[in-house]
């Protein structure tokens, strides 16, 4: 389903009270900084995340879409770094397939920050020059492990790329040299059965090339001692197998023609 592209109009005056009021019925993925000291009560750490993406520090001029956007926090960071102009796109979420997430936290949050970022409902394997255009940077973040065809949506993805594509991911099989993907057909990835492939690292790196681009960097990678503590975590929570959790993690990555 697509709906056309629309932004927000702008706010009169904007208390903390109000804000509180205004987000208190939302149940929030990010946190995002609203002003008057409100932050969104999201379970994502955002601002930990943005800091393992690397995006680009000054965005000024460039065009930034963001695909898998649910409550638009890196659509609204790219706004604030000086993007001339910002697509969030989602369809999943926005579309309430995930009990009690919508698309609420997103509009709310555009409306309260007078933000001037564009929507569009989309899913990633429509997504295509004709459908979104092109754009200078693209952020394709959580995303790629939910797909059911992820070197397609990838492919998707490239295709509407000018410059810099940001891939964030969680991983499987790290201790892999060679190119691998996991398959889970139920829910073995974090007990989650929208999950479907877990690309290690050299996977995502070897699609991203296949998908033309020459310069692909590996901007972060989940550490061992934070893989650890998830392993310990699912192991005496989950019961989950520790060698198999041990061997997942998260990788970001930046790719350029
Ligand atoms: C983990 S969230 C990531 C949100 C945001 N990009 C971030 O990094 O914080 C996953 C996003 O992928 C979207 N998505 C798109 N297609 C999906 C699918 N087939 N299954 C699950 N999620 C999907 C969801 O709507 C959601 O916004």
């Amino acid at each position: 389903m697509m709906s056309t592209m629309s932004t927000a109009t702008s706010h009169p005056e904007i208390t903390a009270e109000f804000i509180r009021n205004r987000i208190a019925q939302i149940n929030w993925f990010h946190q995002i900084d609203l002003g008057q000291g409100v932050v969104t009560p999201g379970d994502c750490n955002s601002q930990q995340k943005l800091a393992r993406f690397h995006l680009p520090e000054d965005l000024t001029g460039k065009t930034f879409l963001d695909v898998g956007a649910w409550d638009g926090f890196f659509s609204f960071e790219a706004e604030h770094r000086g993007a001339s102009r910002v697509l969030a796109t989602d369809s999943f979420v926005w579309q309430g397939n995930v009990p009690g997430k919508s698309k609420a936290g997103f509009l709310a949050a555009r409306e309260l920050l007078n933000s001037k970022v564009e929507d569009m409902e989309i899913e990633p394997l429509a997504i295509s020059p004709e459908t979104v255009g092109m754009w200078d940077v693209v952020l394709f973040a959580g995303v790629l492990y939910h797909m059911e065809h992820p070197l397609l949506a990838l492919q998707k993805v490239a295709s509407v790329t000018k410059e810099l594509l940001i891939v964030e991911t969680a991983t499987d099989f790290e201790f892999k040299r060679r190119p691998v993907l996991a398959f889970y057909p139920g829910e073995e990835l974090l007990l989650d059965a929208t999950n479907w492939f877990g690309p290690n690292t050299a996977a995502v790196v070897a699609m991203l090339r296949y998908c033309g681009f020459r310069q692909v960097t590996v901007v972060h990678k989940k550490p061992m001692y934070r893989r650890l503590g998830a392993a310990a975590k699912y192991m005496f929570r989950f019961r989950q197998w520790p060698w198999i959790t041990l061997q997942q993690g998260r990788v970001a990555v930046h790719a350029r023609r």
